[in-house]
Formats: structure tokens, C-alpha cells, sequence
């Protein structure tokens, strides 16, 4: 198995606004995400964190360049196909959890499984097993508004790992966070990285996150620096 789980090449991606000046976000970046490792992406805000992890996950297309996953190149798949590459094997965890106010914890983190053809009680058995994994064992079926910040992070967090993806992928998942609670999240990290062997891609501009990383990018003007010793 190629230990590159995604190959980017020369990754090209601007905004264009009426009555404003385009605004070039990704200017040729070309890297290759190491199967088994966490790696990290560190940038300033607006220095083009968020859109890097849209297009290296399908969820956006670049203007120019592409990007490979698991051998396959994303853009020449339908959007089914890659509605499925995206709800098997990836996980997302963004800045705001983006949790569904109505449903439970449980419930937040068994639809992905339905969706993805899981059975109800399989769903809700697995759903169960994530929950305790991430500490969340005794607030199954609290709903997000009744749950802490951190609280529902790690509901989330729980809701990415629901189909067993290959590889998490995480936008400033402790933005939102105190630094008690911003540890709890990251040590839970290096638990998923290390005892269920999950690629992990993170970015943040949270210099205390760097310490998490086997590797470890600087992105400024477009463009992924790396950084020594990560
Ligand atoms: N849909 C859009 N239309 C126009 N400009 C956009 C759009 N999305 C992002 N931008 C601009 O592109 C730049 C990069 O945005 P992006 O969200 O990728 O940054 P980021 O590094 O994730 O920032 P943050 O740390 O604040 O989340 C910013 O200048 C932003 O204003
Ligand atoms: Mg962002």
C-alpha cells in the first residue's frame, strides 16, 4: 500500500468577487499526506487553512491541479462516487461542530452510519461504543444545546469516526475551546491516531497544537512551508 494516503499536485484556487480584486488563496501547493500520521497545518486566519482542507476532501474543486486519494484521482469522480469516497473514508470535524440541534448525542452520531446503508441497531450500538470512546458515555441522549462547548466537540468528534474513516480531517477543532478543554480534544486526537491507527490532518493557527504533529506545515501566501524537526 503507497503510505501516501493523498497526493496533492500543484494546487491552484482564487475567489472572484464583483467590484473587488480576486483574491489568489492557493498558489501551487503540492503535498502528500503520510498514511498513519497526524500532520498539522499551521497559518494565520485568511491565510487559506479552510479552503486547503475543502479541496483536499472533495467538499471543494480547485481551479487547477488535483489531488489523489488513495490512488484515485477525486476529480474525475461523480458526485455519487464521491459523495460516497466522502462519507466512508473521510471524517470532518470543523471549527463549529455543526451538530443537529434536534437530534441526541446518540442520534447525531448514528446518521451518518444509516446513511451510509448501517442497520438502526448496529448504528445505534456503534453510536454507543464511539460516545464512550470520546467520554461522552453519560450524555447520550442530551441534545447539543445541552451539552458544554467541549462537550459537543467530542459528540463530533465521535460523529466523524462513525463510519471507520481512513483519514480525519479537522478545521480549528479547538477555536472554540478554553485550553482545558482544547487539551481534552487533542489528546483525544493522539488516542484516535495511536489505538484506532486513523490519519489525522489538522489546521489551526494554534501554536500549541504543533507539539501533536508528526509533520508539520507552515502555510503563508499560498504556499506550505515545512517545518523541521515536526
Ligand atoms: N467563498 C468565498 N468567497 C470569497 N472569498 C473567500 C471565500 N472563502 C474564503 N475567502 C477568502 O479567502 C481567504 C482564505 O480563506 P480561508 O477561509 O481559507 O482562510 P483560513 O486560513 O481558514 O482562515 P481562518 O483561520 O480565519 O479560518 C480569505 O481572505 C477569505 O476572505
Ligand atoms: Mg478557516
Amino acid at each position: 500500500m503507497n503510505n501516501h494516503i493523498i497526493e496533492a499536485e500543484d494546487l491552484h484556487k482564487s475567489y472572484f468577487k464583483k467590484d473587488s480584486k480576486d483574491i489568489e488563496v492557493l498558489r501551487g501547493i503540492s503535498v502528500k499526506i503520510e498514511r498513519g500520521k497526524i500532520t498539522i497545518i499551521l497559518g494565520a486566519s485568511g491565510a487559506g487553512k479552510s479552503t486547503l482542507l475543502h479541496v483536499l476532501s472533495g467538499l471543494d474543486a480547485p481551479d487547477k491541479g488535483r489531488v489523489i486519494f488513495e490512488g484515485q484521482d477525486i476529480s474525475k469522480l461523480d458526485d455519487a462516487r464521491l459523495s460516497r469516497l466522502r462519507n466512508e473514508s473521510i471524517g470532518f470535524i470543523f471549527q463549529f461542530h455543526h451538530l443537529i440541534p434536534e437530534f441526541t448525542a446518540l442520534e447525531n452520531v448514528a446518521i451518518p452510519q444509516l446513511i451510509a446503508g448501517r442497520g438502526f441497531n448496529q448504528s445505534k450500538k456503534r453510536s454507543k461504543e464511539l460516545l464512550e470512546i470520546v467520554g461522552m458515555g453519560d450524555r447520550l441522549n442530551h441534545k447539543p444545546g445541552e451539552l458544554s462547548g467541549g462537550e459537543q466537540q467530542r459528540v463530533a468528534v465521535a460523529r466523524a469516526l462513525a463510519n471507520n474513516p481512513a483519514i480525519l480531517f479537522a478545521d480549528e477543532p479547538t477555536g472554540n475551546l478554553d485550553s482545558e478543554n482544547g487539551r481534552v480534544i487533542s489528546d483525544l486526537f493522539k488516542k484516535i491516531n495511536s489505538e484506532l491507527g486513523i490519519t489525522i490532518l489538522m489546521v489551526t493557527h494554534n501554536e500549541d497544537l504543533i507539539e501533536l504533529g508528526d509533520i508539520v506545515y507552515k502555510m503563508r501566501d499560498g504556499i506550505l512551508h515545512k517545518e523541521e524537526g515536526g
